[in-house]
């Protein structure tokens, strides 16, 4: 009797997960905006088409096509090569289903015809929400340290009609390079009716369809970045999160042992993050008392005033780990406690499955400091006396949530 209670185990679990299948789009509009070429590939193998006398160019009154006066490189040249240039209001229409979109616009700073990009200002609104106020993408990419920027946003459409409009600032100038218009499902807190948990409340926050989510961090922790054609068929990058740990130990990254497969649970949905992805995590160091003296911290940079949606991916990838109460840890955000006693194995039932937490956290006005770190960390918990004294994170996603006003 006592053999067949693992096989049993082992059965149970495979009912009760699913395959990993890529996510299918409804709706997927590429622009590729100023563009002279009708339609061009890129190199992820998406087609995208000109804007120039489409149909989803409703209003474009001194606006003008224009090629990059230099292009780097290491930068694909679809959407990038070329951009429209506005000096009053641009209007694209996209004619969708209703349903979450991901809206996704491409800039890349540098000179178009005579127009230099550090000169260029304008806001960028979608529907009633206002995405961009007073935008310098030249700027924002210097502060990241990035030749181009992806803003990305998700966006519930109702009426069948997604309305884009460019607003350049008085006397200034604006440039887009790329707009994506691609259906996704609700998956940011959206699915969740109860609402998703306040760090440091006892109540919950309601993410619903007047909700637009802006991507700010999307973590590929432990691991490498992930490429728009590899994730699940969201066109998603995940990057790398070495330059936002400021603990003073970076932990150790592992990688998923052989012998261990991820298979996704019935309950969350395989498009939620790649295979790749959960494959990948970084633990503690294995000094289990030198864990006690540290947490394993991420710090990055938002802007205070506006509430966050906070996921955090798990996956136990090491073949040893496999029976609870081996690895138990907390999660703190903003020196808060998100979370006590995190056992992954107790949570996802085995290794190779992944798990899933998301919390709200809300930051008040702060004139003083406008600019301020989020700060996610782990550090052991002891009092069940777990057989190591580690923590580990898979992934990690940072959704900006829309203000009362529709602004982001
Ligand atoms: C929100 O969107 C979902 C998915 O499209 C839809 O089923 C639901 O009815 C919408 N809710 C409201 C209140 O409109
Ligand atoms: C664009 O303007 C900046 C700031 O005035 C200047 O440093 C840069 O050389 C200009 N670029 C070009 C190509 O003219
Ligand atoms: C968390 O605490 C540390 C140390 O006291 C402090 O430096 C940091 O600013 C705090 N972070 C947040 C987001 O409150
Ligand atoms: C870890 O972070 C929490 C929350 O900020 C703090 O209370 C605790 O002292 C930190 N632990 C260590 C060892 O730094
Ligand atoms: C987001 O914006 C919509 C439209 O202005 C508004 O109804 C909703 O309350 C906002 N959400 C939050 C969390 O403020």
């Amino acid at each position: 009797m006592e053999n067949i209670f693992p096989l049993i185990l082992l059965f149970i679990l495979i009912l009760n997960t699913i395959q990993a299948t890529n996510y299918i789009p409804t709706d997927t509009i590429l622009l590729d905006c100023g563009s002279f070429d009708l339609q061009a590939t890129d190199s992820n193998g998406r087609k995208w088409r000109s804007d120039s006398n489409s149909k989803f160019l409703l209003s474009s009154k001194r606006s003008f096509k224009a090629n990059a006066g230099t292009q780097s490189r290491n930068i694909s040249t679809i959407p990038y090569i070329s951009a429209r240039v506005f000096q009053s209001n641009l209007t694209y229409s996209f004619p969708v289903s209703s349903g979450r979109k991901f809206l996704r616009i491409h800039f890349y700073p540098n000179t178009y015809s005579r127009w230099n990009s550090s000169n260029a200002i304008f806001s960028v609104t979608a529907g009633s929400y206002t995405l961009l106020r007073n935008y310098n993408p030249l700027k924002n990419a210097e502060d990241l340290g990035v030749n181009y920027v992806v803003k990305e946003y998700s966006i519930y459409v109702e009426n069948g009609e997604l309305i884009v409009t460019f607003i350049a600032s008085e006397k200034a100038f604006g440039y887009v390079n790329g707009i994506e218009v691609v259906s996704m499902p609700s998956m940011y807190g959206d699915d969740n009716i109860d609402g998703v948990s306040i760090v440091g409340a006892a109540t919950s926050f309601l993410i619903d369809n007047s909700t637009v989510l802006e991507s700010l961090y999307r973590l590929n922790v432990g691991g490498t970045y992930v490429s728009p054609a590899n994730d699940t068929g969201l066109f998603r990058s995940w990057y790398d999160d070495t330059p936002y740990i400021s603990s003073i130990q970076i932990g150790s990254p592992n990688t998923i042992d052989p012998d261990v497969n991820i298979t996704f649970p019935k309950s969350l949905p395989s498009y939620t993050a790649p295979i790749n992805m959960y494959s990948t995590a970084r633990f503690m160091t294995p000094n289990n008392n030198l864990n006690l003296k540290f947490n394993l911290t991420w710090s990055l940079p938002i802007h205070s005033g506006f509430a966050y949606l906070v996921r955090l991916h798990f996956c136990q990838i090491l073949s040893y780990i496999n029976k609870v109460n081996q690895i138990v840890f907390d999660v703190y955000i903003n020196n808060q406690t998100a979370v006590s006693e995190v056992d992954v194995i107790a949570l996802a039932q085995s290794n190779g499955i992944p798990y899933v937490m998301d919390f709200v956290v809300i930051l008040p006005v702060n004139e003083d400091n406008d600019e301020q770190d989020l700060w996610v960390a782990l550090h052991p918990n002891i009092r069940n006396k777990p057989q190591y004294y580690n923590g580990f994170l898979n992934g990690l996603e940072i959704l900006k949530i829309n203000n009362t006003d529709g602004t982001l």
